[in-house]
């Protein structure tokens, strides 16, 4: 890391609030639970306690959970630590099961010796005319403590810190607010459904963490990298509480690759100070002059290149004529009909080599949707052109079935039995579902008709597609089963059931998605898991033979500098996947008339495939109806 007094590098020149990247979110917390570690101990040593300004939310768990090891293992004693948590919903008893109280006490202070005095979290419970007493005890007590040496923030996709929402003033207190129609969504799967997220909560204000001497934000994962660059780069505005950080004398982000990157020395490294031209440098910036000029490759011309700061790309690989050439070639390349490879074909410019004919294919869907969302048309072609694609259902998905979806097939199933048959399935859930206390997760008996219910859907979906029943797999990775969202936690089981997937097939290509999710997410760990076998993996002969391709998920597509392969998809195979996104009805979207973000899953994919599609034709190349884009994985052991 940089020393204080080592200047700012030309590339961090954009920055206003300074940034450390840090490859992965587990590298990042690890040195930001050292931070906190020194910080207790020298307090410690100073005979004066440490006071710590702490956030929920999936961000800091693997934090708390270094803390945790920290003081197990290395003796690190929180006796003398005070803590102020930012925010709780309101109004919500402490015992919910997603009250930020029971997370705290979950994810760390019943791990540590903490004195539960030291310990302060906002009241999601006093009656409404005692809250704002209660808000300005708030306050009061944190003054009382001498204010906050470090404060832990996370950020929401609003640009939020606390739950100070957008519109929130510079020097507002804590209050009660209330929140965002996009935080509530980004919630609802917690509460089991939108209608649960409660509207309000309780929150220090931004001058309130203002005051704290040190502050920390984290953001791992691409879906925060937007937001993250509006923050550090941006102006200070209440559009983006975050914001407000870049006046604070000692406020930091950390942040994981993919939180980092929007940030101009990574998406336009050129304009942040001297590039390095590597290949894929330099078709970013081609992509990326053609947006900006609306030309397409093959129109740009010397003067489009040096007028917007690329200058020494052609001075290196100029003119802007024969750039232009080769780049189009390459981009044209891209594309293929073929993404098992064209057999007997000369595959030398073609994404995808031509033998082994055909080719062992796993196709991981992390969420059991998300294998025909994301790759629906590439894998109907991988099927039609004789390939064997297994598809591999990472996890059953049982907590993303709202209850009505459950109660119909109970329903079902009870009446499929006799009336005086004692006990089944059907009515134990039916039961279950009626004294449903939302407080606790559904019982063994809803969650396993929940994930039957989504295997079908699975199987339907694959039917669409071509893949046989026999081919399909279902893995209910261990992580996925024994936790809820935000907590879970890869074990070695779920190592186990990747590596054992991995060699019994022995696959010339895998399909994956999730690289760049919120590591904390499904997708996230999904890939982590898959990451972690392949690691393994690529010490055997066989992986020799083998390419990973990458679907950027759900989130969003690739860039188009980043695609290196586009599989074209005919209206008709367009309308194919849609049915096959169909076939996962327990999916539908819980919001009639929804915005935009809450748009029906096959909307969403459809969009996304034309929009890809579109941009091809954008840049000059051939105008197809929809492309699903793909992204050869390096894997890397770390
Ligand atoms: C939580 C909090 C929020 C979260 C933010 C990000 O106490 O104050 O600002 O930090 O919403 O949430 P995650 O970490 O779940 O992405």
């Amino acid at each position: 890391m940089r020393s204080k007094n080592q200047p700012r590098p030309e590339s961090e020149q954009f920055e206003k609030i300074k940034t450390d990247v840090y490859s992965c979110a587990g590298e990042a917390s690890n040195q930001v639970a050292r931070e906190t570690a020194e910080l207790v101990r020298e307090k410690n040593a100073a005979g004066r306690p440490a006071v710590l300004g702490l956030a929920t939310g999936s961000t800091p768990v693997r934090l708390y959970r270094e803390l945790i090891r920290l003081h197990e293992e290395e003796g690190l004693s929180f006796k003398n630590v005070i803590t102020f948590n930012l925010d709780e919903y309101y109004p919500l008893p402490k015992e919910h099961r997603e009250s930020y109280w029971r997370f705290m006490q979950e994810q760390l202070f019943q791990h540590i010796d903490i004195p539960e005095e030291n310990i302060h979290m906002p009241p999601g419970d006093v009656p409404r005319n005692e809250v704002f007493q209660a808000c300005r005890d708030y306050e009061q007590a944190i003054r009382q403590a001498g204010g906050i040496d470090l404060q832990i923030l996370g950020i929401g996709r609003t640009g939020h810190i606390g739950f100070n929402e957008p519109g929130s003033a510079r020097d507002s207190r804590a209050r009660l607010v209330s929140l965002d129609r996009m935080t509530r969504q980004d919630a609802a799967r917690d509460f089991l459904g939108e209608a649960n997220v409660p509207h309000y909560a309780l929150t220090m204000g931004v001058g309130t963490i203002l005051e704290a001497r040190r502050i920390i934000l984290l953001a791992w994962g691409g879906a925060k990298a937007k937001v993250v660059a509006r923050a550090v780069e941006g102006p200070v505005t209440e559009a983006v509480s975050a914001s407000f950080l870049q006046g604070h004398p000692h406020a930091r982000f950390i942040v994981d690759k993919a939180a980092a990157g929007d940030l101009t020395r990574f998406r336009l490294p050129w304009l942040a100070g001297p590039a390095d031209w590597t290949p894929p440098l330099v078709r970013r910036a081609a992509v990326w002059l053609s947006g900006k000029t609306s030309k397409p490759i093959l129109k740009l011309l010397d003067e489009n290149y040096s007028e917007n700061g690329l200058g020494s790309l052609l001075t290196e690989e100029g003119p802007a004529y024969q750039l232009n050439i080769r780049l189009f070639n390459e981009i044209q390349h891209t594309i293929t009909g073929w993404p098992g490879g064209k057999p007997n074909a000369d595959d030398t410019r073609r994404p995808e080599r031509a033998s082994p004919f055909p080719k062992r294919v796993l196709v991981f869907s992390p969420e059991p949707q998300d294998a025909v969302l994301c790759l629906g048309g590439t894998l109907n072609r991988l099927v039609m052109q004789g390939h064997s694609a297994e598809v591999i259902y990472q996890t059953s998905g049982n907590l993303g079935v709202p209850d009505e979806e459950a109660w119909k097939f109970a329903e079902v199933l009870a009446e499929s039995f006799p009336a005086d048959t004692p006990d089944n399935l059907g009515r134990t859930v039916m039961r279950q579902l009626e004294t449903k206390n939302l407080n606790e997760t559904d019982p063994p008996e809803t969650r396993r008709l929940k994930g039957l219910i989504r295997r079908e859907e699975a199987r339907a979906a694959c039917q669409v597609c071509g893949v046989a029943k026999d081919r399909i797999h279902f893995l209910d990775l261990p992580f996925y089963e024994k936790g809820r969202y935000r907590r879970f936690n890869l074990t070695k089981e779920d190592a186990d059931k990747m590596t054992a997937i991995l060699e019994k097939f022995r696959p010339h290509q895998i399909y994956a998605m999730g690289q760049g999710a919120d590591p904390a997410s499904v997708p996230g760990l999904c890939f982590e898991s898959l990451r972690r076998a392949v690691c393994k993996a690529q010490k055997t002969e066989w992986f020799k033979d083998c390419r990973v391709w990458m679907s950027n998920g759900t989130a969003e597509e690739w860039a188009l500098h980043e695609i290196d392969m586009a599989v074209p998809l005919s209206p008709a195979e367009l309308a194919g996947k849609i049915k096959a996104i169909y076939q996962h009805q327990s999916q539908r979207s819980q919001a009639p008339h929804a915005p935009e973000h809450l748009r029906e899953a096959w909307q969403q994919a459809e969009s996304r495939n034309r929009e890809t599609a579109q941009a091809y034709d954008r840049l000059g190349l051939a105008e197809y109806e929809a492309l699903e884009a793909f992204k050869l994985w390096q894997p890397n052991p770390g």
